[in-house]
């Protein structure tokens, strides 16, 4: 069996650093494409350069031309806008929507067999968008949101109670925004309810500084959003499928019926292996976490909506 290939589309923070993760572990190589010519070629060379210092094998590529694409395991999709001031939500939304489509149209033409893994924003309407465009089955298109969402929650729980985050687990099911949802009962310290170790109050805190965790980034850097934490959780969906992992992740993926939600591409926990979904995860609710969810899923359904409109 040949090495993995693995293309990011997006060679921009998130791209970049998705994109040395991958290659730094070994695990694929890396085809970066850009539409700005020159930027995906800079960093892969670049990238390629730091290989014999790091230790690693994988080849690093950078491209204008989805010819170089062709053949990839998994596409991850990180191009489009970041919010600019004075741009609205709804404007977000056109510019991406349309970067995604044309993207994915080009992606899947070279590598019909692929897992697409969506992460430009917002997230869950463009995972929509990515459906529509490729034609694939909801088993090869997810979306990145969830792992980061509970990663800031784990740190956050992990940074309260003085423990390693390596014994903290976390879930945040729902749309990528402001009405997601972290489930605390749920939420762990090597199997601990967190609702156990600290006051309701403290669990509220935490779960309002989850949610408010990419305005938190964005405020300090002023010029971006986050992308380390971002990368790092695209690297473990791409790291779930490649080695079959059958890793239990929250992700955006389109319901078909769990969780009382059909047709909407909304977070919950999925089983992620070479097949891409292989699984979701369906827990009992709670009725005020069901609602909680039914809230987060009509703010997606919202957003999903104006797609159309488009
Ligand atoms: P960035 O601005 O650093 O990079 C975006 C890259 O996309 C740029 O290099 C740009 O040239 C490229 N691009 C634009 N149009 C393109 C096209 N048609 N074809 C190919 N490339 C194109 O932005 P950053 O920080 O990397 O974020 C990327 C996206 O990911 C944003 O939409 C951001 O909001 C989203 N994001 C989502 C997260 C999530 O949890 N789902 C977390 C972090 C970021
Ligand atoms: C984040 O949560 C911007 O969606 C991005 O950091």
């Amino acid at each position: 069996m040949g090495r993995h290939k693995v293309t990011v589309v997006g060679a921009g923070n998130v791209g970049a650093t998705t994109a040395q993760r991958i290659a730094e572990a070994g695990l694929a190589d890396v085809i970066l494409i850009d539409i700005v010519e020159g930027l995906p070629q800079g960093k892969a060379l670049d990238l390629a350069e730091a290989a014999p210092v790091v230790g690693h094998d994988a080849r690093i590529t950078g491209t204008n031309d989805y010819a170089d694409t062709a053949g990839s395991d998994i596409v991850v999709v990180t191009s489009g806008l970041a919010r600019q001031p004075g741009m609205s939500r709804d404007d977000l939304l056109a510019r991406n929507a349309g970067i995604v489509r044309s993207v994915v149209e080009q992606a899947v033409a070279q590598s019909p067999g692929a897992i697409l893994i969506i992460v430009t924003n917002p997230l869950d309407a463009m995972c929509h968008v990515a459906l529509e465009a490729s034609g694939f089955p909801r088993e090869r298109v997810l979306g990145m949101a969830g792992v980061l969402d509970s990663a800031r929650f784990r740190s956050f729980i992990a940074e309260e109670l003085g423990v390693s985050v390596e014994d903290t687990h976390a879930f945040v099911l729902g749309g990528h925004g402001d009405t997601m949802v972290p489930l605390p009962r749920y939420s762990t310290v090597a199997g601990v309810p967190i609702t156990e170790l600290m006051s309701a109050e403290r669990v509220a805190a935490l779960c309002e500084r989850t949610a408010n965790g990419g305005a938190e980034v964005v405020a300090l850097l002023k010029t971006g959003s986050a992308y380390y934490a971002p990368a790092a959780s695209t690297f473990e969906m791409v790291d779930a499928i490649l080695r079959d992992r059958k890793r239990v992740l929250p992700c955006a993926v389109l319901l078909k019926g769990e969780f009382r939600t059909s047709d909407l591409f909304v977070g919950v926990p999925a089983v992620l292996g070479a097949r891409g979904l292989e699984r979701v995860l369906e827990i009992d609710l709670r009725p005020e976490e069901q609602a909680a969810f039914d809230h987060s899923a009509a703010a997606v359904r919202e957003l999903v909506g104006k797609l159309a409109e488009l």
